[in-house]
């Protein structure tokens, strides 16, 4: 096993200091990025956005400087910078890190794109039930404004931008972009035909550019080292590092940062500790529940969106579950599944009811109902959700259910052969 390197550039050592105040912010060199942004004018700093090769943290890994590139730069609409805190894919908690302990790390990057793109007004979308983060963030934007930092005059320059937080109301498929932008705009979050794409019709009708927290965390580092410091941290085409958490039956859960391309089985062996009560790994989802599991003899993989790519799963968020020998699989889809069917927007006849058919065929099989047969029709449903809707939730309800059937097909074959389910009287380790 290789040594796994941890960095400390995004998530800081705990070092007794309270990065939610501006003034120990700014002594550990915050805000100072922003005056080099100033210096580099925009063109040098979506180029070293570019250069930089940061794929998105929010789960689809586009590269954010590419992204930034779309937005036009001659219009006449106002143009947005929309922030998706919503963070609601189950396994993942690293942007709630930013929005409770390093809030100011977050508006400096928002200063840094808003100053790039030309942008005077930048959003907030926090995730409804984060009330304390909500405190946080906003308590960060009233001391920037009392500092000079936002408002008429961004640290003295002629940059106007206000940045406001917007609370959602805890539906996941706000984290959509598009449904996010419905939401902010007070409708219901229901998402929204692509193209056009946001970076030209966004918030209210205008040019918007959406990143994820984590995505503009990374900003102001890669203004204050460059773009070639930054791309060293990770791969090509895949750069910097990135926060990883690891959550379900390991020894020490948490939130570690890596260079992007460390090792799974390395992260999950040595930062995390290995497995609860020296079990073995039974399965593993590698990005957050929507990613498609994995088994223990596929997760020798790089932590990059292209190495996740070549075991059929995906990089997501970076939140790794770890499944360990003993855990009931079907069980473990059957919460996923319901989690998709309870937060289907209703929107798309295919995720509307197939994901709750998914559900109940996976109670059947849990409970011991189902036949044999009950098996190729839950692949068939699931098959007939993905593609066939407006966003991506149709998928994430849908791969799951795929590679979880495909990998462990016997787990599920045994409930049905029992008539009950055969890890009912097995203790479980829990985090
Ligand atoms: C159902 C669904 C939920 C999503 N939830 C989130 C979320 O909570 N946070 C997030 O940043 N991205 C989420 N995304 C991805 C966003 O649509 C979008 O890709 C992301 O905000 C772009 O930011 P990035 O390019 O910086 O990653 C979700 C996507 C889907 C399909």
């Amino acid at each position: 096993m290789a040594e796994v390197k941890t960095y400390n550039y995004l998530l800081r050592q705990d070092d007794g200091k309270d990065y939610r105040e501006l003034g120990e912010y700014r002594a550990a060199g915050g805000y100072k990025a922003v005056l080099k942004a100033v210096r580099l004018g925009p063109d040098a700093v979506i180029a070293e956005m570019k250069k930089a090769s940061v794929r998105g943290r929010g789960g689809a890994g586009f590269p954010a400087g590419i992204k930034w590139g779309f937005v036009p730069k001659e219009t006449d609409k106002p143009k947005y910078l929309v922030v998706n805190a919503d963070e609601g894919e189950p396994g993942t908690f690293k942007d709630n890190y930013f929005l409770s302990h390093d809030p100011h790390r977050l508006i400096e990057g928002c200063i840094i794109c808003s100053m790039a793109l030309g942008i005077e007004t930048c959003y907030i979308y926090i995730r409804g039930e984060f009330f304390e983060q909500i405190d946080t963030v906003t308590r960060a934007i009233e001391q920037c404004y009392e500092a000079g930092i936002l408002g008429e005059s961004v640290m003295r320059t002629d940059q106007k931008l206000d940045v406001y937080v917007h609370p959602g109301a805890g539906a996941y498929i706000c984290g959509e972009e598009t449904a996010l932008l419905e939401s902010l705009e007070g409708k219901p979050g229901q998402p929204r035909l692509k193209p056009p794409f946001p970076a030209v019709v966004g918030a209210f009708g205008c040019p918007t550019v959406i990143n994820n927290v984590e995505t503009l965390a990374t900003v102001p580092l890669i203004v204050e080292h460059g773009a070639d410091w930054f791309v060293g941290l990770g791969v090509e085409r895949d750069g910097g590092s990135r926060i990883c958490g690891v959550s379900g039956h390991v020894n020490n859960p948490g939130l570690f940062e890596v260079g992007v391309g460390a090792n799974m089985r390395d992260i999950i062996y040595e930062l995390a500790g290995g497995v609860s009560e020296g079990r073995e790994i039974k399965a593993v989802i590698p990005g957050g529940s929507s990613c498609p599991v994995l088994t223990k003899d596929e997760i020798d993989v790089p932590l990059t969106v292209e190495g996740l790519k070549e075991v059929d799963s995906m990089l997501g968020t970076c939140g790794i579950i770890v499944i360990a020998e003993g855990t009931c699989v079907v069980k473990c889809l059957q919460r996923i599944s319901h989690f998709y069917a309870h937060e289907s927007c209703g929107q798309c006849t295919p995720c509307r009811e197939g994901t709750g058919w998914v559900a109940r065929i996976i109670d059947n099989i849990e409970a011991g109902r189902a036949k044999m047969s009950d098996l190729d029709l839950l692949l068939d449903v699931a098959d007939s959700i993905g593609g066939n809707t407006i966003c991506a939730l149709g998928d994430a309800a849908e791969l799951p259910v795929l590679s979880f059937v495909s990998k462990f097909r016997e787990d599920f074959a045994e409930h049905i052969r029992q008539g009950c389910c055969p890890f009912d009287d097995q203790p479980l380790p829990r985090h």
